[in-house]
């Protein structure tokens, strides 16, 4: 079956990747300057990065595409004795009537968007943003050299409970688009019989930073700064 960040890829991505952590949760904390910003966080997934923010007392709210890891984000904020402002939305049709002080997406995620829905995604954030507001994004860069796998090819296992999941994938990398086609295929096992499967097609966009950074500014984003 067919899906995008689906309840399977959603298990693996919450066994390894629950809670940010470290020098890149400082990062991201490093831009809340005021102790009354309101911060969003599109593409927030699990809430890796929204849940320790809301620990901390920070304003913020996310969204996603994915119901199955937005339910994940709630559960997880509940179990902590919070409850996460989520909701199901696409970042290219995201419209609110509040203005945020800081809009974040972390990890490359922005690489997720097709080039033809960027110049409407970032109209839409620039809509939310408050007068001074920023914009913090981090996005996929220069790969140059990308791997071709042109057969499922195992690459990682998942122990649950009491079944387990198994990774498989496929790649192609586009350099003309600068664009990874990977095909992600999770299979649920248990007592060595598949139980189900779920595949994913996962294109990446890979960036210039001159490139990027124009635009940005096309989009009316007018003081760019890079961070690394
Ligand atoms: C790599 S995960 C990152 C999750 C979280 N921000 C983190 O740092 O762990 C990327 C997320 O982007 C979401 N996503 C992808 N395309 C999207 C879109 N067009 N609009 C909203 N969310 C999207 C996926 O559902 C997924 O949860």
């Amino acid at each position: 079956m067919k899906s995008y960040y689906g309840e399977l890829c959603t298990k693996v991505y919450e066994s390894g990747k629950s809670l940010a952590e470290g020098r890149e949760l400082e990062f991201y904390l490093s831009f809340v300057t005021r102790p009354d910003m309101q911060v969003l966080e599109p593409m927030c997934g699990n809430g890796r990065l929204l849940i320790p923010f809301m620990q901390r007392g920070i304003a913020i709210e996310g969204f996603d595409i994915s119901e199955d890891m937005l339910k994940v984000c709630r559960e997880k904020g509940r179990s902590l004795g919070l409850e996460p402002r989520v909701d199901q939305a696409k970042l290219e049709e995201f419209v609110s009537d509040k203005n945020f002080d800081l809009i974040v997406i972390p990890f490359g995620s922005f690489s997720l968007l097709p080039d033809e829905l960027v110049d409407q995604g970032l109209r839409q954030l620039k809509k939310a943003l408050s007068d001074q507001g920023k914009l913090l994004l981090t996005i996929m860069v220069e790969l140059h050299q990308g791997e071709d796998l042109a057969e499922w090819t195992e690459s990682g296992m998942t122990q649950l409970a009491n079944e387990s999941i198994r990774l498989y994938k496929k790649t192609r990398y586009d350099a003309e688009k600068a664009v990874l086609f990977t095909e992600l295929k999770y299979d649920l096992v248990k007592d060595d019989r598949v139980l189900r499967t779920e595949i994913m097609e996962f294109p990446v966009r890979f960036y210039g930073i001159d490139a990027f950074k124009q635009i940005l500014e096309r989009n009316d984003f007018r003081q760019v700064f890079e961070c690394s």
